[in-house]
């Protein structure tokens, strides 16, 4: 890696030469001279190279080779043979990231009953999330873009990691049918067993933290206590929002948005999540400050620019990619490095080869 930046910055010019003259003496006593060149500045790098990527950081040192820093992306790109994924620019160094091994999406199917250990969740394509690193999930994009698709997916994995899991489905789709599963104290549909379901879960949050508390352990949280995760999982907040119609129905969307924003701001060391579907996102949906602490956010199909903005704030990337696959889009991870929402592939559910329900079953007593 270091030869090729090296011949790289000799075959771009990157550097200038200079010379100084030598004297001396010969066994004669004549004086010869001679040139003897250097190299007298360059344009610097620094790099950081694994199995799936290569970062290049151009150094700007306020030199001639400053303004070149920021306009490496096809050299670099043809330097690698790879695509430039992302790119970073700041005042003391502009970054280039090249990804080795072209993400994957995954593919999902029936499987034997496995039991996951880990608190790794594999989302495919490169993505992988930890909920006690960054907790809370947030899913948009309009109908038909993949959330409830996704959301099965993910129920599979909670349970695969003996996780509790609660149901919101204010518009009484398929989700709600999984009461005949879990029991309607898990599964919710209407304005007020959706109330009991969230009030459960929020109980559920304090009676742990009453318990770690009675333990207390320094740096402690509910992996070390030996919890498993507990999910509320809201497919639609929109149409439970469109409920609000008169004022007791109103008092109780406001008392549900007090669960979830107690579970958001407080759940992460008691392993209680959320995982928010919604169709649209404005500022009515989650105000900024708590859509801030959803630590995953993935906004599916093509959404207008206004709709990215109201999922990822400031990470929405300038340029939007096309996003043309069913139940692709653009998902933003905090603490994963990249400061922009990238694209990403959810993964691909094959009717064929995976049984929602089947791969339930397996998973419930
Ligand atoms: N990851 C995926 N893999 C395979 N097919 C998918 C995927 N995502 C979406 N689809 C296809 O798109 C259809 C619609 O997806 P889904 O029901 O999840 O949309 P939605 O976003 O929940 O829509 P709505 O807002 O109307 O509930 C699915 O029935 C499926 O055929
Ligand atoms: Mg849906």
């Amino acid at each position: 890696m270091r030869d090729l930046l090296l011949s790289f910055i000799t075959n771009n010019n990157l550097f200038k030469e200079d010379f100084e003259v030598v004297q001396w003496k010969d066994g004669d006593n004549n004086i010869q001279k001679e040139k003897r060149y250097y190299v007298s500045s360059s344009a610097e790098f620094k790099y950081f190279i694994s199995n799936s990527k290569i970062i290049v950081y151009a150094i700007k040192n306020a030199d001639i080779y400053t303004a070149t820093q920021t306009k490496l992306d096809e050299a670099l790109s043809a330097l690698f043979g790879l695509e430039l994924s992302y790119k970073k620019d700041t005042p003391s160094y502009c970054e280039y990231h090249f990804d080795r091994v072209s993400p994957e999406r995954k593919v999902v199917k029936n499987n034997e009953r496995i039991i996951n250990k880990t608190v790794e969740y594999d989302l495919g394509y490169g993505v992988s999330y930890r909920p006690d690193k960054v907790p809370h999930v947030l899913i948009s994009g309009g109908t038909g873009s993949g959330k409830s698709v996704f959301i099965e997916f993910l129920i599979i994995e909670f349970l695969k990691r003996k996780a509790d899991i609660f149901i919101c489905d204010p518009k009484n789709s398929d989700l709600s049918q999984l009461e005949f599963y879990l029991g309607s104290d898990k599964v919710a549909s209407s304005l007020n067993q959706i109330a009991k379901v969230s009030r459960l879960v929020v109980e559920e949050m304090e009676s742990r933290y009453q318990a770690m508390k009675e333990n207390f352990e320094y740096g402690s949280n509910y992996i070390t206590h030996g919890y498993s995760e507990c999910w509320l999982i809201f497919d639609e907040m929109g149409a439970f929002q469109g409920n609000a119609t008169d004022k007791k129905s109103k008092e109780v969307v406001n008392e549900v948005m007090g669960y979830i924003r107690q579970i958001i701001l407080k759940g992460r060391a008691a392993g209680v999540f959320v995982l928010v579907a919604s169709q649209q996102m404005n500022a009515n949906t989650l105000n900024t400050d708590l859509r801030d602490n959803l630590g995953l956010r993935i906004a599916l199909g093509a959404n207008s620019g206004e709709g990215y903005r109201m999922v990822f704030g400031s990470a929405t990337p300038d340029n939007i990619p096309v996003i043309e696959e069913k139940g692709a889009g653009l998902l933003f991870m905090q603490g994963s490095g990249q400061d922009k929402a990238q694209y990403y592939e959810a993964p691909f559910i094959d009717r064929d080869q995976f049984d929602f329900i089947e791969e339930l079953t397996k998973y419930i007593d």
